[in-house]
This record gives C-alpha cells, sequence and structure tokens, in this order.
C-alpha cells in the first residue's frame, strides 16, 4: 500500500489516510502513541512495549502528520514525539472496517468440511515431517485449517507419540499421564478403555482450559470394527445456525457442565457453554462429550425443553453421514485433532485380534506459534 494523503481530524485526536488505492482509513492519536515501533517505546530484541499507558497524556494529539508515501510520519503533542510507521505496516494492523461479521464467523485461516474432505485428507510421513521444514510446515498449516491431519510412518512403539508432539510443541501432562493408552481393560477407569463404540465428542471437556489438541497413535489394530471417525464441529454449528439459529444461541447462551470423578481422587468439573464464542461473536469451540456431560443446572426452567431440543438437534448433525469422515487406522498412523473443533468417534470392535492405540494432549498455541515461525523463515512452505 501507498499512503496518497493525510489528514487530521478532530482536533488531532485522530487522522485519516487516503492510499492508493483509493481507500480511506482512521487511526486515533491514542492508538498510534500505544503502538509507536520506536526503541523507547519497544524494546528491540523481544519486541516488548517500555512503557504502560499511563506514560502517555490521556488528551494525546497529533501535531502535525505528513507522508512520503511509503511511510506515515507522526509528531504528538503535548510529548513533541515525533514516529514513523511503515504505510505496510498500517495496512497490516488497520482496525478502520465497516462491515460487521456475523456471530459465529471464523477467520479465514479456517476451512469448515464434512465427509467431502474424505479424499484428500492431510497427510505428511513422520520422517519427511522432522527432516525438512517445509513438510511440516505444510503439516501443521493443514492442522490450522481442517483442524485435522493423519500421519504415516511413526514408529509403532510405545510412546512414539511423543516424537511427533516435539516436532510442534509439548505435551500437556494430565492425570492420565503424559500419555494414555486407548484399549480394552477389565477394570477400566473411562469408557475409552472398553470395546464400547465412542459418539463423536471433543476429549476432557471436564478441564478449564480444555485440551486444545489431541494425537492418537496406533500400535495395534487387527480387532472387528474399532474404526475412527472425526467431524469438524465448526461445519456442525453452521448447520445448526442455518437450520435454527435459536438453538445456537441456547448453546452458546447458556453454560453446561462437565464432570469427570472415574478415578480416586480425581474430581474434575468445568462449567462452560457448549459452543464458545469471543466478544466479537468468533466461534472459538465446541465441547460436545455425552460421558462427561453433567446435571444441567445453569439453565432457566423456561427454556430447558428448548435447550435439550437444540442439543439433540447437534447431536443429529453431527451423526449425520455427511458430517463424518471415517478410516481405519494402522500400525504406524497416527491423527491429530483440535479439540476445541474437531470431534472424534470409534465403532466398537470386538473378537478376534487386538486394538491399541496411545492418545495424548498438546497445545494449540504452541503449534500455531511453531507455524507461524516457520511461515516467517519460509514463506512458502504452507503454500
Ligand atoms: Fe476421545
Amino acid at each position: 500500500m501507498t499512503i496518497n494523503s493525510v489528514n487530521l481530524l478532530d482536533e488531532g485526536r485522530a487522522l485519516s489516510l487516503i492510499s492508493s488505492d483509493g481507500r480511506t482509513t482512521r487511526f486515533h492519536a491514542i492508538w498510534l502513541r500505544d503502538n509507536a515501533l520506536d526503541a523507547h517505546t519497544r524494546a528491540v530484541g523481544s519486541g516488548q512495549r517500555l512503557v504502560t499507558l499511563l506514560d502517555y497524556p490521556e488528551d494525546i494529539r497529533i501535531e502535525s502528520a505528513s507522508t512520503n508515501g511509503q511511510s506515515l510520519a507522526v509528531r504528538f503533542l503535548p510529548e513533541g514525539k515525533e514516529v514513523s510507521f511503515p504505510a505496510a505496516w498500517l495496512a497490516e494492523h488497520c482496525y478502520d472496517r465497516e462491515e460487521s461479521r456475523p456471530k459465529g464467523w471464523t477467520g479465514e485461516a479456517i476451512s469448515r468440511w464434512g465427509s467431502d474432505l474424505a479424499p484428500t485428507i492431510p497427510s505428511v510421513d513422520f520422517t519427511n515431517a522432522k527432516n525438512d521444514r517445509r513438510a511440516l510446515g505444510r503439516w501443521l498449516h493443514s492442522v490450522r485449517r481442517y483442524g485435522f491431519a493423519l500421519m504415516t510412518g511413526v514408529k509403532p512403539e510405545s510412546g512414539a507419540l511423543l516424537e511427533v508432539a516435539a516436532l510442534f510443541g509439548y505435551v500437556r501432562e494430565t492425570n492420565y499421564g503424559r500419555w494414555f493408552e486407548v484399549r480394552s481393560e477389565v477394570n477400566p477407569i473411562n469408557l475409552a478403555y472398553t470395546g464400547l463404540g465412542l459418539q463423536a465428542h471433543s476429549d476432557n471437556p471436564y478441564r478449564d482450559p480444555v485440551p486444545t489438541l489431541q494425537l492418537l497413535a496406533c500400535l495395534e489394530n487387527s480387532a472387528e470394527g474399532g474404526d475412527s471417525m472425526v467431524v469438524d464441529g465448526f461445519k456442525a454449528l453452521e448447520t445448526l445456525q442455518q437450520e435454527n439459529l435459536g438453538h445456537f444461541d441456547l448453546l452458546a447462551g447458556y453454560p453446561a457442565r462437565f464432570e469427570y470423578a472415574g478415578s480416586d481422587g480425581i474430581r474434575l468439573r468445568a462449567k462452560r457453554p457448549m459452543i464458545e464464542l469471543g466478544p466479537d461473536g468468533e466461534l472459538l469451540g465446541l465441547r460436545f462429550n455425552n460421558r462427561s456431560a453433567a446435571p444441567f443446572t445453569d439453565i432457566p426452567f423456561d427454556e430447558m425443553t428448548d435447550y435439550y431440543a437444540a442439543y439433540r438437534h447437534l447431536a443429529e448433525i453431527i451423526e449425520r453421514p455427511e458430517s463424518e469422515v471415517t478410516f481405519k487406522m494402522a500400525p504406524g498412523e497416527l491423527f491429530i485433532v483440535d479439540n476445541t473443533r474437531v470431534l472424534h468417534a470409534r465403532k466398537a470392535f470386538s473378537g478376534a485380534g487386538s486394538r491399541w492405540l496411545q492418545g495424548c494432549y498438546a497445545d494449540k498455541d504452541g503449534l500455531l506459534s511453531t507455524l507461524a515461525a516457520i511461515e516467517e523463515g519460509l514463506p512458502e512452505a504452507a503454500e
């Protein structure tokens, strides 16, 4: 972007820029001062801010502003401080938008999917991801976009999934351990450790914060059944919104409760809405888990019938064949899900053969950080 002209507004409390594409964008004096890029405001090494809001006058104004096209020079009153902003930086950080975003919006980095994803499930070979930052970047990019990806070539050995987590971040240890075994047990502490089928769910909604990533690696899978399924919860919520906006609002508007008390000394409880929205309406997450839902006690009596209708409606959408991608894991394969978005399920298994998976949790912010660093260093990595 090139800046064509600049004008002061409101006695210097703001300014407006006209850029080469004809757009007008406004910035406030206090915002510009707070985001000054000079070495007295931001530490050169870390980029962290060296001053606080209380270091600027409350009624800060712009005395003068000028442009050479590529940058904007601003002089503030009463400090007399002069700061320069690159035009590209201003374009990247512009907040002067007219459009309002609909409730449940998601950013451009996210694509919602249904069963149509099945032929093109993103996948990478472990050794390739380990040795090639571009390949790792493409895989992480898929996780950010789809909330789901496969990996092949993982050693079918106990604990090998930790090496996968180490490619992008850190394991989140819980009461289930650094990792946990998913196979039939005689006295299971969790229904996951049986041969029962499991409805599509997000893991551990009874934690706050909820684990944001789950990795599941396959070591053995010769049992009858036990196919894996994943469902894009964000796509299901889009369908819910289209079919009944009131149902969406009910699940977003009241807290649900979740609980796990299956082991001695463990009483995990969380009070959170099934659909979590940010203050600007951004869709942040879905918690959906029939096994761990506790009695709902925060929904008014007069709304409870409708709340259950909404809950059932969402469950039905999640069960639709067009919502799910089904696959059977083979030893050496692993899948990762964004646990705030993508639900996972498995069909029942029994009889001859064995099924042995190992799972662990990790944090999405670490994954996104690694991806952003790769994209910064290798801009073409995620293309
Ligand atoms: Fe699970």
